[in-house]
């Protein structure tokens, strides 16, 4: 992995550095915010401090708005990022945990079904969208037409719904990361989007501790309560999960660069996938279709101890891989009081967790590393 910052994000950088006053959260968040959603298709979005910030503001406020209780029920995903069910049990909910699919590693069905059956009185569905694959947001509202659907975009920024709009607009609400290594960086950052008004006014106020002031409901407040010093009214309990200003200068010039990125992320994946094809006894070949937008190059070795050989031969070569993100999740030992909600002998997750290994992918991979990676394949 590799910061991607540019020359001309530097010079942005500097010379707001130099020029400028206002370092904390002000006009250059509204502007990037503003910038994002349009780019999205959205009505509101929220520059906050991180990917998991966001999940945990968005989780936060939804609670709220919506009345959820503690012990609630929210469905997640066995492999995602930590702090995608992180924020669920922090928030007093209970995660209901489902195998995944191998086709674009969100839910099975099959196993969803399972659960619709067994709970139906789930209230929110948190999917991740994971490594880029557009997540069967449609089948999962028919499986729980009751349930909220929220949406981790954190490694998925413009990949798209069947109709072509991009996933994260039309929702309740999308997180994105802006950590480096995922599509865009701000070096440390992530997005909230909604088209809920409600929902982002709340948000608004908890990112900056809950202050009345941060509400376009500000004035209502004010004559709600004429005895509390209006610049520090806090009608909601809060956090500071602000950015800043630097972040948003960075992000805005990122931003004009981000379908770009994709775009040469989707072209790297499809040599990828055309590599791979060759060596079909080893791996599941993944599909390739427009809606992606790619994270990384995922590896499902059918074999477990070619996928340990296959280890070994990447750091012999000083080649980055990591696990499929979280793995089977209820492997860890925070998660080891919880178990996934199937009858199912055979978990995907255990498979992806034993026989899954990713490369990084980003606008700096081409063709020089495909062929490295032709030349390690080559010697299996
Ligand atoms: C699916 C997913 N959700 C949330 C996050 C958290 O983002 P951040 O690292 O910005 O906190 C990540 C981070 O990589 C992620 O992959």
């Amino acid at each position: 992995m590799k910061d991607n910052l540019t020359l001309s994000d530097r010079v942005k950088m500097a010379s707001f550095c130099l020029f400028s006053n206002r370092f904390t959260n002000g006009p250059k968040v509204k502007q990037f915010e503003s910038k994002w959603s349009k780019w999205l298709g959205s009505k509101y979005s929220l520059y906050v401090s991180s990917g998991s910030t966001a999940n945990y503001l968005l989780l936060s406020s939804v609670k709220e708005l919506y009345g959820l209780k503690d012990g609630d029920k929210v469905l997640v995903p066995s492999n995602t990022w930590v702090t995608n069910v992180g924020p669920v049990i922090q928030l007093g909910l209970t995660p209901i945990f489902c195998d995944i699919n191998l086709n674009n590693f969100s839910f099975c069905e099959e196993n969803l079904k399972y659960i619709a059956d067994k709970h139906p009185d789930i209230k929110l569905i948190f999917i991740t969208h994971l490594i880029g694959y557009p997540a069967n947001r449609d089948k999962y509202s028919e499986l729980f037409p009751k349930a909220l659907l929220l949406d981790d975009v954190c490694e998925s920024h413009g990949c798209k719904n069947p109709d072509g709009s991009k996933i994260g607009s039309n929702s309740l609400g999308a997180t994105f990361s802006f950590y480096f290594g995922h599509h865009i960086s701000t070096i440390e950052g992530g997005m909230i989007s909604t088209d809920n008004f409600d929902l982002y006014d709340l948000m608004r106020m908890k990112r900056s501790h809950g202050l009345a002031r941060e509400s376009e409901r500000f004035e209502g407040y004010i004559f709600q309560y004429p005895e509390i010093s209006k610049q520090f009214m806090f009608v909601t309990d809060g956090y500071n999960f602000r950015n800043n200003e630097l972040g948003a200068v960075l992000g805005m010039s990122q931003l004009k660069r981000l379908d770009k990125y994709i775009e040469i992320r989707n072209q790297n994946y499809l040599k990828f996938i055309n590599l791979i094809k060759n060596y079909s006894d080893y791996f599941i070949v993944p599909d390739y279709n427009d809606n992606v937008s790619n994270f990384c190059l995922p590896l499902l070795c059918k074999d477990k101890k070619q996928a340990n050989t296959l280890r070994k031969k990447f750091d012999e070569n000083n080649i980055e891989h990591r696990p499929i993100i979280g793995g089977n999740l209820l492997r860890q030992p925070f998660l080891s009081e919880y178990g996934i909600e199937t009858q199912k002998q055979n978990l995907n997750v255990d498979f992806v967790h034993y026989n899954g290994i990713y490369l990084g992918n980003n606008h700096f991979v081409g063709d020089k590393e495909i062929e490295l990676l032709h030349c390690i394949l080559e010697k299996l």
